[in-house]
């Protein structure tokens, strides 16, 4: 077991995060105010498509989430996401693939690029470059480049706003700017609660990582919106934290977990449970909130999350912000590294050693 940091001394984080994982986390909001600036000077065709499939892994899938998410009451077309080497077999030219990839290199996502290619779909690239880039110049695809330098996880900010961009100039989607900006604004001020200077007992993102600290956390969405929160949590409990981290959502987690819940034959205190809330939740939600809280709160410890701001995309963000300061103060107590991710690095290692060798 490391050391682990004690987190009300900001002075020794750097010991752990190398890379200043917590600096780029608390940067949100800087990198959505860079991506509205460079979306204003996107030039792109409109577009007329059926579908959206966003192709794309890992943290460039988790951009795809979270804005088919804040898009779900807009969108006139579906968004789906696609993590995978295949794509599926409604894909054609009324179909528009993005094609994301942070670093241009994923082989699902070139794949199933070249897979989408092949079937006539419209195509579009987003990437920081790498072979996405060569790519989409091959093709004569657009192509969005944003910021390099970033682990994929920590350009959500980038990579939000440079998709949103995309729909947005194509004629899609409607424009954002206002709810970008108070978005933004919320987030500045969040970013001031929950910074490293605050103390345990006043930031709420510190609690919450000390209360996670030796279990594996379970996140619960309450709507559509924070169902694709709780993925993010989940992978940044995973890759910042070094944890496992399940999800499930309501109302569906009601009609076969909670059963699990109230009958478990193993002990579950090795749990914490979150519930991602919302103030606009309607009523049949509360009481199943409430009901599930009932059965689960007599078995281990539980805390509810809630959203802030009015807009969408601001509650959408806030949450967001919240799990990835959270996953990030969880790896300092556990005294490592909240940047590695050593076993992806090798398993892609692996493949592209086997890619090779079938040259
Ligand atoms: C690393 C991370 C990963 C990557 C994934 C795909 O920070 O978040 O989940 O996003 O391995 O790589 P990219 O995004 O470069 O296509």
């Amino acid at each position: 077991m490391n050391a682990s940091c004690d987190i009300d001394s900001p002075e020794q984080f750097g010991s752990l995060d190398k890379e200043g994982m917590m600096e780029l986390v608390l940067n949100l909001p800087g990198q959505m105010a860079h991506a509205l600036e460079s979306g204003r000077t996107l030039n792109l065709p409109h577009l007329s498509a059926a579908q959206i499939l966003h192709l794309g892994m890992g943290g460039s899938a988790m951009a795809g989430h979270l804005l088919r998410a804040h898009l779900r009451d807009e969108l006139a077309i579906p968004y789906e996401i696609n993590q995978s080497y295949d794509i599926p077999a409604w894909a054609g030219s009324r179909t528009l693939a993005i094609a994301v990839s942070y670093s241009g290199e994923t082989e699902e996502t070139l794949t199933a690029l070249d897979k989408a290619a092949r079937k006539g779909c419209q195509v579009i690239c987003v990437a920081s470059g790498g072979s996405l880039r060569q790519r989409a110049l091959a093709m004569g695809a657009p192509f969005i480049e944003v910021p390099s330098g970033y682990p994929p996880r920590a350009a959500l900010g980038h990579l939000h706003g440079a998709l949103l961009a995309a729909l947005e100039k194509t004629g899609i989607a409607p424009p954002h700017d206002k709810e970008i900006t108070e978005t933004i604004a919320l987030l500045e001020s969040l970013r001031e609660e929950w910074h490293p200077r605050v103390p345990l007992e006043k930031n709420e993102a510190k609690r919450l990582a000390t209360r996670i600290a030796g279990k594996v956390p379970i996140v619960f969405g309450s709507s559509d919106a924070s169902a694709a929160v709780a993925y993010r949590w989940k992978t940044q409990f995973n890759e910042n934290g070094k944890s496992l981290c399940y999800t499930e959502r309501f109302p569906e987690l009601n009609h076969n977990e909670i059963v699990g819940w109230a009958h478990s034959f193993i002990p579950q205190k090795a749990f914490h449970v979150c519930f991602l809330r919302d103030s606009g939740e309607p009523e049949p939600i509360k009481t199943r909130i409430d009901f599930t809280e009932e059965i689960i709160s007599g078995k281990t410890t539980t805390d509810h999350l809630w959203s802030r701001g009015t807009s969408a995309l601001a509650k959408l963000m806030s949450l967001v912000f919240l799990g990835d300061l959270a996953s990030t103060y969880l790896a300092l107590l556990y005294g490592t590294n909240p940047t590695s991710i050593d076993v992806i690095t090798e398993m892609k290692k692996r493949l592209s050693t086997l890619s090779k060798g079938k040259k």
